[in-house]
């Protein structure tokens, strides 16, 4: 990978953009190195739960790179649009835990990428913002959607139609990341939410991903996908140890079959 950095620490791959000089700006071939970790480590098993970081210490990622923007025809616009909602899609219902540890400016493309992570920790000198209409774009790679999704229509109209920054504190406050933490816990702390995760049953953690995404999924009925995931997780050796071990009085050892 150019631009990706990959360290799998104890079954947690840290995947850290790495484009310092240009503030980690999600260029193309950025977005199809993505997707491309993300199809790779899908069915491998040394990887158990995802930490996405910017490289250094200024930005996790300070948008999609604008340099790639000039001269696009709107065909191509919508195909670049459709390219990047496909990878965060991706990631977004991703089967193992994913972690943004944002550690700077998360702007544009980078709070979009952000937002398709299932939680988000930010350093406390992170920045959040959707800048776009400033350059006569509106967000292209889910932010409209995820953003209303998890702060609010009202909170999102105004984030996204002042192009302001809002502070870590503040993307607390508005539901927009989980946790705060000063710069050299960021990782610790991400590393320590994943291990909780990491306790419990992968496949009762797949059945949350999907059914919680059925709920923001045009068409689909999330009662009906709790209904069928639910099913799911009674044919499963996880469900057999989790109930035996609850019997038993002692820990489960989940294997995610
Ligand atoms: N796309 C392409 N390049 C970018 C970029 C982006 N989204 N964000 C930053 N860069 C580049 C800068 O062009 C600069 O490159 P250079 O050294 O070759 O000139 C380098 O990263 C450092 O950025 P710089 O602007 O000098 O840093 P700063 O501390 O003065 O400002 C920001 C930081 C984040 C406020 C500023 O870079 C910025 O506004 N970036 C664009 C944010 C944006 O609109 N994102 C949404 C895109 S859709």
């Amino acid at each position: 990978m150019k631009n990706l950095l990959l360290n799998n620490e104890n079954g947690i791959l840290t995947i850290t953009i790495n484009r310092p000089d240009k503030l980690n700006a999600l260029n193309t071939e950025t977005i199809q190195e993505l997707k491309q970790t993300f199809l790779d480590i899908f069915e491998d098993e040394s990887v158990k739960g995802i930490i996405i970081v910017g490289s250094g210490t200024k930005a996790f990622v300070a948008g999609a790179d604008i340099t790639e923007f000039i001269g696009l025809t709107p065909e191509e616009g919508q195909k670049l649009s459709a390219e990047g909602q496909e990878v965060f899609d991706r990631i977004e219902l991703f089967s193992k835990p994913v972690i943004a540890a944002v550690n700077g400016f998360a702007l544009g493309g980078g709070c979009e990428l952000a937002m398709a992570c299932h939680l988000r920790v930010a350093s406390d000198n992170a920045k959040f913002g959707q800048p776009e209409v400033k350059l006569g774009l509106i967000p292209g790679y889910g932010g409209t959607q995820r953003l209303v999704q998890l702060i609010g229509k009202g909170k999102a109209m105004e984030y996204l139609m002042t192009a302001e920054m809002i502070s870590a504190e503040q993307a607390e406050r508005w539901g927009l990341v989980n946790y705060v933490t000063t710069p050299e816990q960021l990782i610790p702390k991400c590393v320590e939410l994943l291990n909780k995760i990491l306790m419990q049953s992968p496949v009762a953690i797949h059945g949350i991903v999907n059914s919680v995404s059925d709920y923001f999924t045009e068409g689909l009925d999330g009662f009906i996908g709790e209904n069928i995931e639910f099913g799911t997780c009674f044919g499963s050796e996880d469900f057999k140890e989790g109930t035996s071990a609850f019997i038993e009085k002692r820990k489960p050892v989940f294997t995610g079959k």
